[in-house]
């Protein structure tokens, strides 16, 4: 297969973990006897850098022509005194918006080999396994924002907005997936207080109806922040706006060990990009400590939702799982008896894993 791979790296721990990233790419092209062209360009605080901008028209214009991009993260104190708008953070968000990517995906499952490392109690961990589906072009992110002087003082503005049809396409998505699940949705909003919640209620209320046995639930924000941590197995796709998928998956990957840990998969009328959900980790950057498997899952992701090579995805998936029980760990999911190892040896293990499963496959055939 023949297909052409934009990998953004950004900043702070994201060069790093694309370089993970990268060596898998380019170890299942070769392996399998695909041909990806894989090419960098800058986003973020690296692009305002090189090029005065956060999402640079050359940047924009590859992803635009790619068939996948992989972007590892933005931002950092560097670029911290920038104006909302003119931050790395800016230009991430421009390219969702530039590719109508409105689905972020965010898939929360509990590593059989990671069992201890969840701050939960065992008996609360056990059937860990949902997904996050986000709206991610609309909401709070992208409406009308303004900052004015008042009296003495400076008063902000910004604004949540959605429309009928902006929630319907979400929706749908979140009731596609439910639907090769165990059916059932949890739409989370504030529709106690908010118009643009009541509104995302009434909405996914009614487009319920057209998929036969399927569950849908309500639940304001407030508890289902509280009830991620009491009780995460009720959950299994959880449906919710561009703010409160942030918010709450953040709170989701602690569950499960580290934000290190989860792949992120964004859908909508462009090319489809993937990326871990963490951040640039200012602190553990270039310092070879970054937990790569974040964005290891995400290149699962990408050959399986966006290419449909879902053979490659699953050795992936299963290398990464004999790593991690011969014991290898980054440090924020190290436990008493882990061979903790930096970003770099980890991915090297990764490929040796890697190798293994195909030459095994090759021998005994291509079930994992
Ligand atoms: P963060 O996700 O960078 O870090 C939060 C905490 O998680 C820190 O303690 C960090 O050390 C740890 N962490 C994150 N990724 C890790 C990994 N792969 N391995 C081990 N530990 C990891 O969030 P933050 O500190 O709130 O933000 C830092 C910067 O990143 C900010 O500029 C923010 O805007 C940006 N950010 C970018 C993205 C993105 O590019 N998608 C996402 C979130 C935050
Ligand atoms: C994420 C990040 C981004 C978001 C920021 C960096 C714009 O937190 O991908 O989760 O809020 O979407
Ligand atoms: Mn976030």
């Amino acid at each position: 297969m023949k297909k052409t791979i934009v990998l953004l790296p950004g900043d702070g721990i994201g060069p790093e973990v694309t370089r993970a990233a990268k060596t898998v790419l380019e170890d299942t092209s070769r392996e399998f006897g695909h041909s990806f062209e894989l090419a960098e360009f800058p986003i973020g605080g690296a692009a305002i850098d090189a090029a005065g901008v956060p999402l640079p028209a050359a940047t924009l214009d590859a992803c635009r022509r790619a068939d996948a991009v992989f972007l590892g993260a933005v931002g950092g104190p560097r670029w911290d005194a920038r104006a909302i708008g003119k931050r790395p953070e800016s230009g991430l968000l421009a390219l969702r918006q530039e590719l109508g990517l409105f689905v972020n995906l965010r898939p929360i499952h509990l590593l059989e080999t990671l069992r201890d490392i969840s701050p939960l109690k065992p008996e609360r961990t056990a059937g860990i396994n949902l997904e996050i589906v986000r709206e991610l072009a609309g909401g709070i992110y992208f409406g009308a924002r303004r900052t004015e002087r008042e009296g003495g003082q400076e008063r902000a503005h910004d604004t949540e907005s959605y429309s009928t049809g902006e929630i319907e396409r979400i929706a749908q998505f979140a009731f596609a997936r439910a639907e090769a699940r165990s059916r059932h949705v949890t739409s989370v909003d504030k529709a106690n207080v908010l118009s643009t919640s009541a509104l995302w209620r009434k909405t996914v209320t009614e487009m319920s109806g057209a998929y036969s046995g399927m569950r849908l639930d309500h639940m304001y924000v407030d508890n289902a922040a509280m009830q991620l941590v009491l009780a995460p197995s009720q959950f299994d796709v959880i449906l919710t706006s561009n703010m409160f998928g942030d918010i709450l998956s953040d709170a989701a990957a602690a569950l499960v060990g580290s934000i290190g840990l989860v792949p992120s998969a964004s859908f909508g009328t462009g090319t489809p990009l993937f990326e871990p959900i963490h951040g640039s980790a200012p602190q553990l950057a270039g310092k070879d400590c970054a937990n790569p498997i974040g964005a290891i899952l995400s290149v699962a992701m990408l050959l399986r939702d966006a290419f449909g090579l879902s053979i490659e995805a699953e050795l992936v998936e299963a290398a990464l799982g004999r790593v991690l029980a011969r014991g290898y760990r980054t440090t924020d999911i190290a436990e008493r008896d882990s061979r903790i190892v930096g970003t770099s040896f980890f991915t090297e293990v990764l490929r040796e894993e890697l190798q293994a499963s195909v030459e095994h496959a090759e021998r005994y055939g291509w079930g994992v």
